[in-house]
């Protein structure tokens, strides 16, 4: 992003960059859309499981990116930072067994196992998904409200915000070895405490209806709508409950261009390019540019938490 701005508006998504052959599989079962995505076996390795969801308000009735878009055009700079990277590498992340520390400004905390706090039946979300680069895609995520966990450990009364941490493991993951790195590690991320409980927010662990593939955040990441995809931070290993505003990856290593709040917003462009437009990701093809949305569309929902707010200033 702030180094390689891969696919600034304006840039082609070619479909060389989105379909390589090892992730191409079963067109006939992308094409059947969202309508019961959840109960299909989509990805190419059927051990895996279908996850129970149920169907949730808050989904979109767009139609979904395919799944091998979806999980060949990735942005996860501990793989990479080419978007074909994670695909190719996320595989070596050892995922089980996983434990999530929830820490900080409360009164129980803990280190749960993942086991311990992803319930039984999860929510299918398809949600809308905006990259600050400029390219978008919809993506039907099963997961369950973020808000859920934090009650679990009883946030107290000075808590105004939220910290997350993805894993650090150099072994496992090629783009924290050497000598360049994209960012300092480990990757972070924050919210204000109202926006972390907001129903909207929600703490993934599939899309559609299966376990998520590692390069999209196994086991467990977080899916923020309104906001720019970078805040939906992956492979979450802390959650921490802070009084003061927590510093967040791209905001240190670019202020001026991104922000803490980072909110889709079509009237304030980053330095480098607009964001009033963007285009949804497809296998094999070059969608046409379509309006951005307030909030990513979710005005009616948010537009209430930043009541008052310089959104210019606080970007
Ligand atoms: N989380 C971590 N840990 N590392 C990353 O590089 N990239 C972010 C976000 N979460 C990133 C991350 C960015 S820039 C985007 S756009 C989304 O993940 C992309 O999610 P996707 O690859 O599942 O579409």
């Amino acid at each position: 992003m702030a180094y390689r701005p891969r696919l600034a508006a304006g840039a082609r998504i070619l479909p060389s960059e989105i379909t390589p052959k090892e992730v191409y599989f079963n067109r006939r079962a992308l094409m059947a859309g969202a309508a019961g995505v959840a109960a299909m076996t989509l990805l190419p390795d059927a051990a895996v499981a279908a996850l129970e969801t149920t169907p949730s308000p808050f989904s979109t009735d767009e139609t979904p990116t395919p799944l091998e878009a979806v999980t060949a055009y990735n942005n996860f700079y501990e793989f990479g930072v080419g978007k074909d990277e994670p695909a190719r590498y996320a595989e070596a992340l050892t995922t089980d067994p996983w434990s999530v520390a929830v820490d900080g400004l409360v009164a129980r905390p803990a280190t749960f196992a993942l086991e311990d706090i992803v319930p039984k039946v999860q929510e299918e979300r398809i949600y809308r998904l905006r990259c600050v680069e400029g390219w978008s895609m919809v993506i039907p995520w099963v997961g369950f409200p973020l808000s859920d966990l934090l009650a679990r450990v009883e946030p107290l009364g000075s808590a105004r915000y939220v910290a997350f941490e993805t894993l650090e493991r150099p072994d496992e993951m090629r783009g924290q070895r050497g000598f360049f790195q994209a960012l300092d590690w480990p990757y972070t991320e924050g919210l204000r405490l109202d926006e972390a409980l907001h129903p909207l927010t929600i703490l993934a662990t599939g899309l559609y209806g299966e376990p998520l593939p590692n390069q999209n955040g196994a086991p467990l990441r977080l899916v923020v709508p309104w906001k720019y995809g970078f805040k939906s931070i992956k492979s979450i290993v802390r959650i921490s409950l802070t009084e003061e505003q927590p510093p967040t990856s791209w905001s240190r290593q670019a202020p001026r261009e991104y922000g803490f709040y980072a909110n889709v917003n079509p009237d304030v462009s980053h330095p480098r390019w607009s964001q009033e437009k963007e285009r949804r990701v497809g296998p094999g093809l070059i969608a046409a540019y379509q309006p951005t949305l307030m909030f990513n569309g979710y005005e009616e929902d948010v537009a209430h938490l930043y009541a008052g707010m310089d959104l210019k200033a606080n970007y």
